[in-house]
């Protein structure tokens, strides 16, 4: 069996860590493509160093865009590529427009699709990830889901449930393959912060990025912490800091450029608490037992708030300045979800060789 597993920003990356190694070992025959869609150094090279991922055999040089156009670009360069080489099946991972972006391509060509994390809803389709995940889904002949409740969903949607297997979260297994080697780093140190000592602050969703007065009151939250508070900033996040004239603060705010994955790691494990609104960060704190509040209309991930590892808030400061007390405050007991764990991609791996059925009529 060949299969072809598309990459294109940063939480791609870290998903397919551990797989590539997963495949082969079951005599699957794996390479990566990557789109583009992340390009810096910061948000892309780092990754494969950190994570040791082979080199994407095919890297398609897409780039930045608007929806549309950074999506079409993808799937042109993605066709050409597939109706070459035939693979057969097409791994795509998470919720970015690369992954939707391959999930058309394949579909289209009959090459059957693999969704790596599929099923998860936030049930707002102001979010470009909740179309994106919908549309993948139901393109897709073989749906991996990280927690039951995405089982349900799928269910909900009308998927046949002979297509859906829960294999659990694949970046719970990249985490725990990386934790010793990043505990290690004591990345803070370098920030001038001590372990527990510090709040860690990512902030790139365009509800909050986009949206002036929502950015100004998280600006205002984290400069009221009672920690002081480290954010390393996403690129689309850092001009609209500037346009919109936000200043975080001098309190104790420290904005930093982005981190690669296992300072990342270091990062939140020695933080007192998190404030987030990434989805991948969500899971990482719930299972380095670092409290998080999420600061978001909805979310996926809401798993983490069943276990009591995350709260969720909406954008102003006072109810962020709260949940960050109880978060700080807060037990660090809560059950890890079922099957994040070491068995993940090997699980993948196992369902893949079980064969991937053609969608009806193909
Ligand atoms: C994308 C994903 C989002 C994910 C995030 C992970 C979609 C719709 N969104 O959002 O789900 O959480 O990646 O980080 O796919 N830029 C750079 N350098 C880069 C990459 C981006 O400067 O290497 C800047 C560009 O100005 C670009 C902007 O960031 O326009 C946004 O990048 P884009 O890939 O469109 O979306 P993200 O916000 O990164
Ligand atoms: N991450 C990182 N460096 C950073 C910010 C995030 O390595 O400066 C990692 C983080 O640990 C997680 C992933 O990126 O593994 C999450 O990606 P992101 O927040 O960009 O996207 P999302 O998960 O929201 O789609």
């Amino acid at each position: 069996m060949r299969v072809i597993i598309v990459v294109g920003a940063r939480p791609n990356f870290i998903k397919v860590g551990p797989l590539v190694p997963a495949l082969t070992a079951a005599g699957i025959a794996a390479d990566l493509v990557h789109t583009g869609q992340h390009y810096d150094a910061a948000m892309s090279d780092v990754f494969f160093e950190d994570l040791d991922l082979p080199e994407p055999r095919w890297y398609l040089g897409v780039g930045s865009g608007t929806h549309a156009t950074q999506t079409a670009a993808a799937m042109v360069k993605l066709e050409e590529l597939l109706a070459a080489e035939r693979p057969d099946a097409l791994i795509v991972v998470g919720d970015v427009n690369s992954t939707l972006a391959g999930a058309l391509a394949a579909a289209k060509l009959h090459i059957p699709v693999v969704h790596v994390e599929a099923g998860l809803r936030s049930r707002d389709f102001s979010m470009p990830e909740e179309v994106n995940r919908l549309v993948t889904d139901q393109l897709s002949a073989l749906l991996l889901t990280p927690v039951r409740e995405a089982d349900e969903n799928l269910l909900r949607e009308g998927v046949d449930p002979s297509r859906i297997r829960f294999v659990g979260n694949i970046m719970a297994q990249s985490l725990l393959e990386h934790l010793s080697q990043a505990r290690d780093r004591r990345a803070c140190e370098r920030y001038g912060l001590e372990p527990g000592g510090y709040v860690l602050a990512t902030i790139h969703r365009p509800e909050n990025t986009d949206h002036p007065e929502r950015l100004a009151e998280i600006a205002a939250a984290l400069k009221y912490s009672p920690l002081p508070v480290l954010f390393p900033v996403h690129p689309r996040t850092r001009p609209r800091i500037a346009e919109h004239g936000i200043v975080p603060g001098t309190r104790g705010v420290t904005l930093a450029d982005p981190v690669g994955y296992l300072d990342m790691l270091s990062l939140q494990h020695d933080a007192a608490a998190i404030v987030t609104d990434s989805g991948g960060v969500q899971e990482e704190a719930c299972m380095l037992r670092t409290p998080c509040v999420t600061v978001r209309r909805s979310t996926e991930r809401r798993i983490t708030i069943d276990v009591g590892a995350n709260r969720l808030v909406g954008a102003w400061r006072e109810r962020i300045l709260a949940a960050l007390e109880e978060a700080l405050a807060s037990n660090r007991d809560w059950p890890l979800p079922e099957l994040w764990d070491e068995g993940v991609a090997s699980r993948i791996a196992q369902a893949l060789s079980d064969g991937v059925e053609p969608m009806p009529g193909v």
